[in-house]
């Protein structure tokens, strides 16, 4: 078995410089060289204790691969030639069970199930030959390996999934609330905005405000940090069931995590953190995931309409959201009643998810909770900065505010941006302004 081994960490697109800088962290000086930058991930070359340490500590990240072959194709015929060479009985054993998936960019092969088929009898065939005739069986459900494929155009990159279930499944939410942001994205924002630097680990010492906390991802994710916890502390991982898995290594660095966390009471303890949201049962919620992230006593966790709470601390201060968008996740208190029906625009292409929430409820893009957000900010939040993450394109017209930063970020397939606003005092205007 190789000692080191060619990683791909894929991410949402926008987070790549973002991981980057926290892969260069995480993996150290001496593997600075082999960092490199992609479109949706960032590949790194690492040994097996540095696997462990991505898959425990990256909040960026969506997975930890690794690379097992990489070749030209033309063919399915091509793929299995690729995987049958890939010495899989290695990495795991014939119990376990496993899964192919194959994701493509402009692939010319007609059918990727196809391909994903060739790949499985490819790797089947090959323990049958190397495995005493036994084979693993396949799980689509609930798979003890996975397996994937990337096609681009001319190559083919087989890998193994050291982390199975997605890295934003951190492992302590059981209470998700209508549209809950994917941690890896709350992550993305806290980063983008600069109150937590993924390159160092540090946060900042302002204080972190979401009014319109939901289930509280943003604010536990930024309640972790503070604390230096590792990210998925709480889960398990694939990693676990493959031949290379070490139990003392991983308790090692499970260990050196607690140790980290335990490290930083006094830079956790002037770090404040607040969330609030309209709806009391989304504020339970937020309160349940920050016990089971372990990170309660970080958090202020009250209900109230982001249109009438004041500000939880003296300024300046940042306040990190995602407001209500779309149908499924509308704008409530004040601003709720007599809302007009705006027509359908977001960045871009709107995705299907934009598309239902545009048409079915387009009320709720949410003008008069825009303009009275604006206000309220302008009257109570001078000097606090604001960052907004939303598919909207006229979110700064809404809130009639110029933004002074944008930075894209998808959510899932929603194109969205991060919005910065900078928060004054209203002054006073001519009548008529
Ligand atoms: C897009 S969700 C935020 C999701 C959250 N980031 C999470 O991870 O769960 C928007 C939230 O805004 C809340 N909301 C709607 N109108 C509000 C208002 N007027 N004041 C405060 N919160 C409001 C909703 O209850 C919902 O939880």
């Amino acid at each position: 078995m190789m000692s080191e081994f060619a990683l791909f960490l894929p991410c949402a697109a926008g987070v790549e410089d973002y991981l980057l800088a926290e892969v260069q962290g995480l993996a150290g000086a001496q593997q600075a060289h082999s960092l490199v930058r992609l479109r949706g991930g960032v590949r790194v070359r690492g040994d097996w204790a540095l696997v462990l340490r991505l898959n425990l500590w990256s909040r960026l990240a969506q997975h930890v691969l690794i690379e097992l072959a990489r070749a030209p194709y033309q063919t399915e015929g091509d793929l299995y030639d690729l995987a049958v060479h890939v010495p899989w009985e290695h990495w795991f054993s014939p119990r376990e069970t496993f899964r192919v998936d194959v994701t493509a960019h402009a692939s010319p092969l007609r059918s990727l199930q196809f391909a994903a088929l060739r790949v499985k009898d490819a790797l089947a065939d090959r323990f049958r030959a190397n495995a005493g005739g036994v084979r693993p069986s396949v799980d689509t459900h609930r798979p003890d390996v996975a397996v994937r494929v990337h096609l681009t155009a001319t190559e083919a990159t087989l890998y193994l999934d050291t982390s199975g279930a997605p890295l934003f499944k951190r492992g302590w939410r059981f209470d998700k609330g209508a549209a809950p942001l994917k941690e890896t994205l709350a992550a993305a924002m806290l980063a983008a905005s600069g109150w937590w630097n993924p390159a160092t680990r540090q946060v900042a010492a302002l204080p972190l405000y979401d009014p319109c906390c939901g289930s509280g991802t943003i604010v536990i994710e930024a309640a972790q940090l503070a604390m230096g916890m590792a990210a998925g502390g709480e889960r398990h991982f694939a990693f676990e069931r493959l031949r290379p898995h070490d139990g003392t290594l991983w308790a090692q660095a499970k260990g050196e995590a607690r140790a980290a966390a335990g490290a930083q009471p006094d830079a956790a303890a002037g770090v404040r953190i607040f969330g609030s949201d309209v709806a009391h049962r989304m504020v339970d919620f937020a309160e349940h995931n920050a016990q089971r992230a372990g990170v309660e006593r970080m958090l202020q966790l009250r209900g109230g309409d982001a249109l009438q709470r004041l500000p939880p601390c003296a300024a300046p201060g940042v306040i990190v959201m995602n407001p209500p968008y779309g149908e499924r996740i509308a704008v409530a208190g004040v601003a709720a009643a007599g809302r007009a029906r705006p027509g359908r625009e977001g960045f871009g292409r709107p995705s299907s998810e934009a598309d239902v929430a545009g048409a079915a409820g387009a009320d709720d893009r949410g003008d008069a909770f825009f303009r009275l957000l604006s206000t309220h900010w302008k009257l109570h939040y001078d000097g606090w900065t604001a960052w907004l993450l939303s598919p909207d394109a006229q979110l700064p017209g809404r809130l009639r505010l110029k933004a002074s930063r944008r930075v894209p970020l998808w959510n899932g397939p929603i194109e969205c941006r991060l919005l910065r606003f900078d928060i004054q005092a209203r002054r006073e205007r001519p009548i008529g302004d």
